[in-house]
């Protein structure tokens, strides 16, 4: 199984909150041995690598999630940075194109620890109506299976994408292709703003990795017996 190659905790917390405080009030409720940390865009504004480091010195990994997309020297020199900061995974969309991802990649084997290096295929958030406002005729599933290929070619080490591609991403890259899924909706929590949810078994049946999960875990009275629920699902789905 997987794990031999990326190891447990699967489960990354999306920390999406506007203020560092709120974070880190979640964080003390959590444990490493229990999950990984995003820190995306909103908390990075506001809270900085510091607010990483902090993280990292409780012994958490963190996913630094900024989805960079810039000329190929501007993202390498930002995902060196990352490395630098000690991150586990940061990622940079694949529509930068092979140039940009190659020099990522570079930037980040140089580093004593290297980060994972992951890509953003197609944005969730793009239909095929926004598909087609910037001239693309393929469908999003089409769009997305070219751009995991174009990254695999990059040889980064895998993508962000729904759970529900993950499968057929499996079959097409292989046990070694990283495939970490939001989306994620435990039975009988809130799918909030989310289309197309799986829960974590079935996301974990599906071939996905490392599973993105934000307010079913945030937003709960008890953050930790639903993490701790979770995990117990997924190591029930692992060992069948
Ligand atoms: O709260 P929820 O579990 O929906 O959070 C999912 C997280 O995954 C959010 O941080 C969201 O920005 C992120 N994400 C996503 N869909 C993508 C890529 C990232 O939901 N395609």
């Amino acid at each position: 199984m997987k794990a031999s190659v990326y190891s447990a905790p699967r489960v990354v917390v999306a920390l999406d909150y506007p203020e560092p405080r709120a974070a880190e009030h979640l964080v003390d409720r959590l444990a490493p041995d229990l999950c990984r940390l995003k820190v995306g865009k909103e908390l990075f504004v506001r809270g900085g690598p510091q607010l990483v480091e902090k993280f990292q010195r409780r012994g958490f990994e963190v996913f630094l999630d900024l989805k960079f997309h810039d000329i190929p020297n501007t993202v390498a020199q930002a995902c060196r940075a990352a490395a630098e900061l000690g991150v586990w995974m940061v990622d940079l969309h694949a529509q930068g194109g092979l140039a940009m991802m190659e020099a990522a990649r570079e930037a980040v084997a140089s580093a004593s620890k290297p980060p994972l290096l992951i890509a953003v295929t197609v944005l969730t958030s793009h239909d095929q109506a926004a598909l087609n406002e910037l001239g693309i005729s393929e469908t999003p599933a089409r769009l997305a299976a070219r751009l995991a290929a174009l990254t695999a070619r990059a040889g980064l080490d895998g993508v962000v994408c729904s759970a529900q591609e993950a499968r057929a991403l499996r079959k097409a890259h292989g046990e070694r292709f990283c495939l970490v899924t939001p989306g994620i909706r435990p039975q009988g929590s809130a799918q909030d703003d989310q289309k197309r949810v799986l829960t974590p078994a079935q996301a974990s049946a599906e071939g996905s990795d490392y599973l993105v999960i934000g307010r079913p875990i945030t937003r709960a009275e008890d953050p930790v017996a639903v993490l701790e629920a979770i995990n117990g699902e997924l190591a029930e789905a692992s060992s069948r």
